[in-house]
């Protein structure tokens, strides 16, 4: 039997959705079958936990925490996440350096560890995408200075996609692994 992955995801511009799509991909070409859902839907609409072998839940950084959202798809679904294999990762324009990268260097993972009352043991952190021209005055703004202080782009028309696409395609095989 295949084994179905379900994959949640929260972001603001997109970005986090294109994450998500690229692991289904990856394990639909591994011989998995996966679903993806925005975290709004699956709160609102709520989901069929019984479809799934595994879940993850991707969530991008903003302003240095997540959108709420995510906490209260959590903590009202505590129970089914825990129930299943399940993995949880971030997106974030800091991790585009190694030390960075990693779960242990990411500060983002580990407030996200203070803030849910899930704790997966499974992470990935995630470099994510910095998109000045989509992105609103104010936003890009507070972006520009957030990458003054940690030495990155700071300029208006910068379009730079730090996401390591084979990566995000290992994470994908992986978290179909955990399901087995
Ligand atoms: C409003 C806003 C705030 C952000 N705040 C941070 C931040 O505090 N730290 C960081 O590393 N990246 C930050 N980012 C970068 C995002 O995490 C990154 O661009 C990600 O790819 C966005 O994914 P999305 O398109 O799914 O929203 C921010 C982006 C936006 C738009």
């Amino acid at each position: 039997m295949k084994k179905r992955i379900l994959v949640l995801h929260m972001g603001r511009t997109g970005h986090t959705a294109r994450v998500a799509r690229k692991i289904m991909e990856s394990v639909v070409e591994s011989g998995g079958d996966c679903d993806l859902m925005d975290i709004t839907e699956a709160t609102y609409e709520g989901v069929d936990w019984d479809r799934y072998d595994a879940v993850v839940i991707g969530a991008a950084v903003l302003y240095g925490t997540y959108p709420k959202i995510v906490f209260r798809f959590i903590k009202e679904n505590r129970a089914q996440l825990e129930a299943r294999p399940n993995s949880f990762f971030n997106l974030s324009v800091v991790a585009r350096t190694p030390a960075k990268a990693t779960v242990e260097g990411n500060r983002y993972m580990q407030k996200f560890l203070e803030l849910s009352p899930w704790q997966p043991k499974d992470l990935k952190v995630i470099a994510g995408k910095v998109d000045y021209p989509n992105w609103k005055w104010y936003d890009r703004l507070m972006i520009q200075l957030i990458m003054k202080m940690t030495k990155g782009p700071t300029d208006p028309t910068s379009v730079i996609d730090y996401t390591d696409w084979d990566d995000v395609s290992d994470y994908g095989r992986h978290v179909l692994a955990l399901a087995d």
